[in-house]
């Protein structure tokens, strides 16, 4: 039933950058089956940067993730969240050299990033590959982007899994279709592993869970 290679990946699954197309399956058959591969392409892709994790002589993807850059949405729904995100935000401009007078969405987003999309196939759940990807896509949004803080809308079916991983809830829930949100965000600044991460970095085993607990932990802590 298995093939070697998928019986014992070993060392061999690499992280990488893909193409939008690449995504599409992925995105479709994990979190949108029910509806039209339309569905699952978003106006923004193409400013986005999508990643991968890949098995060896194959193009197709067993996890994704997308990036974009985005500002950290600050509305009525996160009122009771504002002091903490908005002292991030002030942070963020002392930062990145621009003063409280010009912030606008426009300029807090050279420092944020939005992660979107992100699935993993079924059959490899589990197994650490998805807490890989996204920590080797959050280390590209530092070294590329100089992103300082990273959000998603997170599945709260999900909430727990980026709670392990450093991510903290901000906002209410809501709803997309039948699917329940919460947004999710988390500080990427003076982290460890903050370096472009090296192609030794990329390559991950997929076998040993003690690896994706070690990684998890190798995930920026939230500043308080
Ligand atoms: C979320 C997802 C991308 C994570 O990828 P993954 O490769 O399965 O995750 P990992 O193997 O790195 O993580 C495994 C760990 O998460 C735990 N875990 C898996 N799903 C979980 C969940 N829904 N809630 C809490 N913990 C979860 C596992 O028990 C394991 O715990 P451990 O690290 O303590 O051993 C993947 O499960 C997935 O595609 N889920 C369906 C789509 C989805 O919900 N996407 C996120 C949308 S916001």
């Amino acid at each position: 039933m298995f093939n070697q290679e998928q019986k014992n990946p070993g060392q061999s699954v690499r992280m990488d950058k893909i193409s939008v197309e690449q995504t599409l399956g992925l995105r479709h058959s994990v979190l949108w089956p029910d509806m039209p591969l339309s569905q699952v392409c978003l106006p923004e892709d193409s400013a986005g940067i999508h990643f991968g994790a890949l098995l060896p002589h194959s193009d197709e993807p067993i996890a994704v993730i997308s990036l974009f850059v985005e500002a950290l949405p600050i509305d009525k729904n996160t009122t009771s969240d504002l002091p903490l995100l908005k002292q991030q935000n002030q942070q963020h401009q002392q930062n990145y050299g621009y003063t409280e007078d010009e912030t606008t969405e426009t300029k807090r987003a050279l420092a944020v990033v939005r992660f979107r999309k992100f699935a993993c196939a079924p059959r490899y759940q589990g197994k650490g590959i998805g807490t890989h990807l996204l920590a080797y896509a959050l280390s590209i949004a530092r070294s590329e982007l100089d992103a300082g803080m990273a959000w998603c809308d997170a599945r709260t079916t999900s909430t727990e899994w980026y709670e392990k991983r450093s991510l903290q809830t901000f906002g209410e829930t809501f709803f997309k279709g039948p699917v329940e949100y919460v947004r999710m965000w988390i500080d990427l600044r003076d982290s460890p592993g903050s370096e472009h991460p090296t192609k030794e970095r990329a390559f991950v085993p997929v076998t040993a869970e003690a690896d994706s607990r070690n990684l998890s932990s190798r995930l920026p802590p939230v500043s308080k």
